[in-house]
């Protein structure tokens, strides 16, 4: 028998349906809510709000965990790649031997820009920020891809998301070799995924950037933990956007443009400037941890708290343990790193933290690997979002096989009512 909640409301009984989740999470189905009682809820932030009902990615923010398809998110990171990670997420299972090879070399064909769209790099400025390169290349592939731009078929769906993910990446590489004046560096077809970004940003004429096989690792760990995290606010974007049926490229580029934000990807930005702000000027990390706690200051702790996550980020536990080891390898001593650890200590013994359940998340750490890794912090929202590509593409994917309705929330209307139209010279 399917559980029932019943609303009383203008003293008539209404009864709606209880969901269940595979994992026990519950749901009030409101969806016929309206049409029966005239009512609707109101949930602004979506905090208590299902979108959609998702077979992908699983949470548990108060004891922190999370799944991708039903693997812990630290099994994946010790045994997986990007790679198999996207698979994964898109198709539902671990891909076989040979399904692994031929999405690996289809990425590897599929790694380069067509010539003809390489002439907009010429009409981006040189500071423009790599995350509006990213997002309007997206919509240039839509231009390149006619036959793309409607999925019907697997084949189809295979050839876009192959794109995507593999030109995500070219793409970054040739914005940051843009911003810095120097000549792209086509993929190359030796390396894999994660090694041949390496080798697009950094190798320069007559010195092939040597890729060692830690730092590629760390870098694969990276796109690991942020390839999915359910309905944050750029994957709803591309799911809202996906809705109306648009096309695979200009849903995903919806969710970078989504995911810039301070609040969202581009946090690890904030982290980083944060961090060396106080490792420049000597100035005590207590003082931040107090302007976080004002109010009226507007200032937010960047890289901590979560909507989700009331415990801890397990993707915060693991990059921090990668950080440490990566700065070894590379033989840094970042003092960011130690402002880093004293500001967690600081914030997880003080009540105001403690009280909201406040906790390092995924950016506080991914800054500090990055930059170990030799990316400059401009280019660290665009390897979030490179990272996450293959979570859009199956929230996408998912979206698109449900079938469901467009996206279309309602309001509560607190404006003016009905009034007569003013003339000018009355006003
Ligand atoms: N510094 C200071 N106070 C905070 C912070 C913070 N970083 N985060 C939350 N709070 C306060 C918030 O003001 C609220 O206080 P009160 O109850 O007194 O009004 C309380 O904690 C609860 O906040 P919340 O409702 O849990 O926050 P939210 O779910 O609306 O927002 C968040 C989540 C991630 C946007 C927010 O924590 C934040 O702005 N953090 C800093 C930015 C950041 O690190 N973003 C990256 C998120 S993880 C990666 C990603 O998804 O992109």
């Amino acid at each position: 028998m399917p559980e029932i909640a019943r609303l009383i409301l203008d003293g008539k009984t209404y009864e709606l349906p209880v969901l269940t989740g595979t994992e026990g999470e519950k749901a009030v189905d409101i969806r016929r809510l309206r049409e029966e009682s005239g009512y609707i809820t109101l949930d602004d932030g979506y905090g208590n709000t299902g979108s959609c009902q998702s077979a992908i990615t699983f949470i548990d923010g108060d004891q922190g965990i999370l799944r991708y398809r039903g693997y812990d998110i630290q099994e994946l990171a010790e045994h997986s790649t990007f790679i198999e990670t996207a698979w994964l997420l898109i198709y539902g299972e671990l891909p076989t031997v040979e399904q692994a090879e031929g999405f690996s070399a289809l990425l590897t064909e599929q790694a380069m820009l067509h010539t003809d769209t390489l002439h907009h790099f010429e009409g981006f400025p040189e500071h423009a920020p790599p995350m509006a390169i990213l997002s309007a290349m997206l919509n240039v592939m839509a231009c390149q891809h006619p036959e793309l731009l409607k999925i019907e078929n697997e084949a189809q769906l295979l050839m876009g998301s192959a794109k995507i993910i593999s030109k995500v990446r070219t793409i970054a590489a040739f914005a940051y070799r843009k911003s810095k004046g120097l000549p792209f560096n086509d993929p190359h077809p030796d390396y894999k995924y994660c090694g041949n970004f390496l080798h697009m940003m950094f190798s320069i004429p007559y010195h092939h950037y040597e890729v060692h096989p830690d730092i590629e690792r760390a870098l694969n760990l990276f796109m690991i933990l942020h390839a999915d995290h359910e309905q944050n606010c750029s994957t709803s974007t591309v799911r809202i956007v996906g809705s109306a049926r648009t096309n695979l490229f200009t849903s995903v580029s919806a969710g970078v443009c989504a995911l810039w934000g301070p609040l969202h990807g581009g946090a690890n930005v904030e982290v980083v400037q944060m961090l060396d702000e106080i490792v420049k000027t000597g100035k005590n990390p207590r003082e931040f941890i107090e302007r976080a706690k004002d109010k009226s200051s507007g200032f937010k702790l960047s890289g901590f708290g979560h909507r989700v996550y009331k415990n801890f980020d397990p993707r915060a536990r693991i990059l921090k343990a990668s950080v440490e080891k990566v700065l070894k390898i590379v033989g840094i001593r970042d003092k960011s790193l130690e402002v880093a650890m004293q500001m967690e200590d600081l914030a997880l013994k003080d009540p105001y933290f403690i009280e909201r359940k406040l906790y390092p998340n995924v950016d506080f750490y991914s800054g500090i690997l990055l930059r170990a890794i030799g990316i400059p912090a401009d280019m660290f929202t665009v390897m979030f979002a490179i990272g996450r590509t293959p979570g859009w593409i199956s929230n996408w994917k998912e979206l698109l096989d449900q079938g469901g309705r467009i996206n279309r929330p309602r309001q509560i209307y607190t404006g003016k009512t009905l009034r007569p139209y003013v003339g000018r010279e009355d006003r």
